[in-house]
C-alpha cells in the first residue's frame, strides 16, 4: 500500500489588524504560528483604522513569515501548499497577505488556495477535535455574526447571519457608552460579572429567519444612558453590561435552537472573539446539553484572528480541489461557499 504523505499547508491572515502565518500538519497539527497584533496601535483610535492596518502589515508580513518557518524548523520548500484568507475583510489589509502568498506560490511553485476568513474560524476547531457532520457553526465576531450549516467537510451552507452590525462590534459601542477603552466586548463581559439585570433592553429580531441585527440594541443603549443623564441618574454601568448581555446572548440561542432542531444538528462550534464572552459560552452549554448536541469551542488563542485557522481550513479546501491562480484577488465582502 502506498504510504500517505503528510500534508503541510502554511497559512496566511491579514484581513483586519494582526498579520499571521502559521504552518499545519493534515488540518489538525499546528507546527507554529506567529501572529503581529495592532490592537495597542488601534487602541488610541478606538477601531481599527484601516489605513494604519495596512501599512503595518507591510511592515510586519516578511518578519511574520521568517519567523513561522523558523519556529516550525521547515523551509518552504517543505510546505505543500500556501493557503490565504483572500476574504471578507479590510481589502487594503487583505492585500499585503495575498501578494505575499501569490509571491511564494509563484517562485516555489506551490498551489495556492484561497480560504474564506469565516471558514478559517470554523476549521479553528480541528485544531483541537474532530468536526462532526450535520454541523452548526455560530460564528461571532467584531465583523461576522453567521449561522453557517455544514453536512460535510468544506460544504457551507449560510442559515443566516447580521442585517446591520456584527455582535462584537455592538459590544465594542456598546462598551464605549460605559467609557471602556477598546476593543470593549471582553471588559464588559468582565464587568457584567459585578452587575445585574435590572435595566430593560429589547431582544432585537425575534422572528421565524436565522437573521440577527444588533444596531437597534446599540441604539437602545445609547438612548438609555442619554435618558438617564438627562434625569441626572448615575448610569450603574455593571448592570448596563449584565442587562445588554443577557439580552445579545439570547438573540443569538434564541435562533442556535431553532437550526439545531430544523437542522438535526449534531454538533455545534463557537468560533470568532465573541466565542471568548463568558455569558455566552454558558447560555451555549446550557442549550446543547438540553438538546443532546455537542458543543465544541475552540481554545482562546484560536477564537481571535491567527493564521493556524487559515491553515487548517486551507489544508480541506486543497482535498476538496480548491486552488486559485495568481489572478486571486482580494474580496472585502463575500459569502462562504
Ligand atoms: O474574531 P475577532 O478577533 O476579530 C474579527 O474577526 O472580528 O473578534 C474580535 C471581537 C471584538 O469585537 C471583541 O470585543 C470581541 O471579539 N470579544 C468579546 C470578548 N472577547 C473578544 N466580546 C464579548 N465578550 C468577550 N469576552
Ligand atoms: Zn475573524
Amino acid at each position: 500500500m502506498e504510504e500517505k504523505k503528510d500534508i503541510y499547508v502554511l497559512g496566511i491572515e491579514s484581513s483586519c489588524d494582526e498579520t499571521s502565518a502559521s504552518i499545519v500538519k493534515n488540518g489538525t497539527k499546528e507546527m507554529a504560528t506567529v501572529i503581529a497584533s495592532q490592537i495597542d496601535i488601534h487602541k488610541d483610535f478606538g477601531g481599527v483604522v484601516p489605513e494604519i492596518a495596512s501599512r503595518h502589515h507591510v511592515k510586519n508580513i516578511t518578519m511574520v513569515l521568517e519567523e513561522c518557518l523558523q519556529k516550525a524548523n521547515m523551509t518552504i520548500d517543505e510546505v505543500d501548499a500556501i493557503a490565504i484568507t483572500y476574504g471578507p475583510g479590510l481589502i487594503g489589509s487583505l492585500l499585503i497577505g495575498l501578494e505575499a502568498a501569490k509571491t511564494l506560490a509563484f517562485i516555489y511553485n506551490k498551489p495556492l488556495i484561497p480560504v474564506h476568513h469565516i471558514a478559517g474560524h470554523i476549521y479553528a476547531n480541528s485544531l483541537v477535535g474532530e468536526l462532526k457532520f450535520p454541523l452548526l457553526a455560530v460564528v461571532v465576531s467584531g465583523g461576522h455574526t453567521e449561522l453557517i450549516e455544514m453536512k460535510n467537510h468544506y460544504q457551507f451552507n449560510k442559515l443566516g447571519g447580521t442585517l446591520d452590525d456584527a455582535i462584537g462590534e455592538c459590544y465594542d459601542k456598546v462598551a464605549r457608552v460605559m467609557g471602556l477603552e477598546y476593543p470593549g466586548g471582553p471588559k464588559l463581559d468582565k464587568l457584567a460579572i459585578e452587575g445585574d439585570v435590572t435595566y430593560k433592553l429589547p431582544v432585537p429580531l425575534k422572528d421565524d429567519s436565522y437573521n440577527f441585527s444588533f444596531s437597534g440594541l446599540k441604539s437602545a443603549v445609547i438612548n438609555l444612558a442619554h435618558n438617564e443623564e438627562q434625569r441626572g441618574n448615575e448610569l450603574r454601568n455593571a448592570d448596563l453590561a449584565a442587562s445588554f448581555q443577557k439580552v445579545a446572548v439570547e438573540s443569538i440561542t434564541n435562533k442556535v435552537r431553532k437550526a439545531i432542531i430544523d437542522k438535526e444538528i449534531k454538533n455545534v462550534i463557537v468560533a470568532g472573539g465573541v466565542a471568548a464572552n463568558k455569558i455566552l459560552r454558558a447560555a451555549m452549554q446550557e442549550l446543547t446539553d438540553e438538546l443532546n448536541v455537542e458543543l465544541s469551542i475552540p481554545p482562546m488563542k484560536y477564537c481571535t484572528d491567527n493564521a493556524a485557522m487559515i491553515a487548517a481550513a486551507g489544508y480541506y479546501a486543497y482535498k476538496d480541489g480548491r486552488r486559485a491562480d495568481l489572478a486571486l484577488n482580494s474580496k472585502s465582502q463575500d459569502t462562504l461557499k
